[in-house]
């Protein structure tokens, strides 16, 4: 193997740029050529291709974002788009390509890989909903993110004497949600992974208020629900004066944490390693904090779930 090409795919996450900046360097203390491919998938159909070298990714370990960019391309997903992937990497002498990203990225990842293109995808979503691994880069600024406004919120929700519901992402999964409401201390946190009814949250709302209690906090992931709705019918089944904050792509943006830019270091650099091994077709993964590879197909199988124990820890935790 010569040359190897990376990119960012779909949503941006946090980590992202520590993991391709060791991507870089790996490779090149390798021995290796590097490529940059801009705007993931849609970069590669139109050859929007840098050459990386050491001082490529200087100054970039703390930004948040990535300074590849990053696309959704619908065209990848079409079996004309993704032999024309393939031949452009042929065309440009690209052997090996490292993907990071999420589950949708990881798809497009496989079909190259089929195609006879040495591929290793880097678990990358502030949702943590790739599985089969520890963690996915960019969920622990993005907690760290939602909780620092839930602490603000909380602020402003003791001086009011109010309810807040605050809406954090997620997609379909609620590991944001959980690992947020449960550091920020929240009354009530809805995920989908669990059904829950809202006059239950109601009613306990009514116990706390009865208690003492002169401020609440509810947490909930996008994919629970709306927090507008929530927000009303909670308004109007307890008369209770309450506001409505939805985070939204704040929750993307930021400084990558400690912990992301140690993970996507880690990953970025053995993604290279596993590469010049001849593995194809893996997600570069931490299991138990070892580096380690997991093939696509796992991925795909496993979901990873929030933890009931948690889940009801923040339960008991927030009567
Ligand atoms: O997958 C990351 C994520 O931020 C989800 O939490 C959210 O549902 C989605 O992306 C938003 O996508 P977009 O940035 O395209 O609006």
């Amino acid at each position: 193997m010569r040359k190897i090409g990376v990119l960012t795919s779909g949503g941006d996450a946090p980590g992202m740029n520590p993991g391709v900046r060791a991507v870089v360097r790996t490779a090149i203390y390798r021995g290796l050529e590097v490529v940059g491919i801009r705007r993931g998938y849609a970069g590669l159909l139109d050859g929007d291709l840098k050459p990386m070298q050491l001082e490529s990714v200087g100054d970039i370990i703390q930004r948040g974002g990535t300074f590849l960019y990053t696309a959704r391309c619908l065209e990848f997903l079409t079996e004309e788009g993704q032999r024309q992937g393939y031949e452009r990497l042929q065309k440009e002498g690209i052997d090996g390509l490292i993907v990071f990203g999420g589950d949708g990225s990881f798809r497009g990842a496989q079909k190259l890989h089929q195609l006879g293109i040495r591929t290793i995808g880097v678990p990358s979503t502030i949702d943590n909903d790739i599985g089969a691994c520890d963690a996915n880069i960019g969920f622990d600024t993005a907690v760290q993110t939602a909780i620092e406004a839930i602490d603000k919120i909380r602020d402003t929700a003791t001086s009011h004497e109010r309810t807040y519901v605050v809406e954090v992402m997620g997609r379909s999964a609620g590991h944001i949600a959980l690992a947020a409401g449960l550091a920020g201390g929240a009354e009530s946190v809805l995920i989908p992974e669990v059904p829950y009814k809202l006059e239950d949250v109601v009613a306990k709302l009514k116990r706390g208020v009865a208690r003492g209690k002169k401020h609440s906090i509810i947490v909930v992931a996008e994919g629970a629900g709306q927090g507008g709705e929530i927000g009303r019918y909670i308004e109007q089944h307890t008369g209770f004066d309450t506001r409505v904050t939805v985070l939204g792509h704040v929750q993307r943006g930021g400084a990558p944490s400690a912990a992301d830019r140690v993970l996507a270091s880690r990953l970025g650099a053995h993604a290279v390693d596993l590469c010049l091994q001849g593995i194809s077709g893996h997600m570069a993964a931490t299991v138990n904090h070892e580096l380690t590879s997991v093939p696509f197909d796992e991925v795909f199988a496993s979901h990873r779930q929030p933890s009931l124990p948690v889940y009801q820890l923040a339960d008991i935790l927030s009567t």
